[in-house]
């Protein structure tokens, strides 16, 4: 089969098409042929190898040869004690722990596997899971947003964000969006009520407060936080810089601690089983999934630039014939 397959951690340029050998699933797995994977930060972040926290489990050299998570395609077969799944029925899946989706066929244990929701395109169930999944657990599950509150997503042009922005307006909040100067509009379209260009304002010194910040590009100091929550706000810490991590953990707890407020890590419980309440939303039309580009699979090298280097707006996906 074709793959995009990569030994060293670098820039797009590491990555190249090759002829691999089609994976034969275990028993546990079940072989499924790949009809789109959409791209996420973490398979930039892996792909070079930085932050840090991407080379676990590889210090030194990656420890998967094939990226790409948010896989959607057709059963193939099915290992000999898989009996979840039938050949020929559509699923999707974050199979981060595994990757593998850049290629035409995946390999992956039959638990990592939900059936793909129906009236959805390939392309727009690759698209959920990742970015779905910490959008869902950021604005309901653990950020609890309520009607009236005030939201800010940091980063919220990208994948991730493009859910989130949605799901914080159809649960009733106002909702700032931070992100780079070319994705304003993309943000407003999304619905945010008010939009920061990273580059020329810094959220943190406008004095103004948040009942959630969700931070999907968090690389402040965590102090620096604890002045742009209300009393009992929250702070999620989703993606970011290594140090600003540390910080959450060991010293989040204790920030504004007699204000009521909260400084946490959201641990995002990732697979597509988690998403039914996100997945209703997109079948009832209420959330929108926009693709910016589509690329082919000898594309992931540009098209990992073009995510990488901050062009996307809302997902981009590989597509295959
Ligand atoms: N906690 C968990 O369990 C968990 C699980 C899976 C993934 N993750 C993380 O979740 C994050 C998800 O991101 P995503 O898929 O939505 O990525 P994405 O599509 O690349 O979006 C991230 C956005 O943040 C912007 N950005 C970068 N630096 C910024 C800054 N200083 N201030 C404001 N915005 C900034 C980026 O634009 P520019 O590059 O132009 O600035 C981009 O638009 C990743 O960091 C990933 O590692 C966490």
């Amino acid at each position: 089969m074709k793959a995009v397959v990569y030994t060293r951690y670098g820039p797009p340029g590491v990555l190249r098409l090759a002829d691999v050998e089609t994976p034969v699933p275990k028993d546990n797995e079940v072989l499924v042929k790949v009809h789109a994977v959409s791209l996420n930060a973490s398979d930039w972040e892996v792909l070079r190898g930085k932050p840090l926290y991407a080379r676990i489990g590889g210090p030194f050299r990656p420890r998967h040869h094939i990226l790409g998570s948010d896989i959607a395609g057709r059963v193939e077969t099915a290992g000999r004690h898989a009996t979840l799944f039938r050949a020929g029925e559509e699923v999707f899946a974050d199979i981060l722990s595994y990757m593998g989706g850049f290629a035409e066929y995946v390999s992956v244990p039959e638990t990592a596997l939900a059936r793909m929701p129906a009236g959805m395109t390939y392309e727009e169930a690759a698209a959920l899971p990742q970015a779905g999944a910490i959008a869902l657990q950021g604005i309901q599950e653990k950020g609890q947003v309520q009607p009236g509150q005030k939201v800010l997503i940091n980063g919220a042009g990208g994948g991730t964000g493009m859910y989130a922005v949605q799901l914080a307006k159809l649960n009733g909040a106002e909702v700032t969006g931070v992100d780079n100067a070319e994705k304003l509009e993309f943000m407003r379209s999304l619905g945010a009520d008010h939009v920061i260009d990273y580059s020329r304002e810094d959220f943190t010194r406008s004095g103004r407060t948040y009942d959630l910040i969700l931070d999907l590009a968090a690389h402040r100091p965590a102090f620096a936080y604890r002045g742009s929550l209300m009393p009992r706000g929250r702070y999620l810490y989703v993606g970011g810089s290594v140090p600003t991590l540390v910080q959450v953990l060991l010293i989040g707890p204790l920030i504004g601690r007699a204000e009521g407020k909260k400084i946490r890590l959201l641990a995002v419980r990732l697979g597509a089983q988690h998403l039914a309440p996100i997945v209703e939303l997109c079948q009832a039309g209420k959330i929108a999934t926009i693709i910016d580009r589509r690329y082919r699979l000898g594309e992931v090298p540009e098209a990992l630039r073009y995510l990488g280097e901050g062009h996307a707006k809302g997902k981009v996906v590989i597509t295959f014939d």
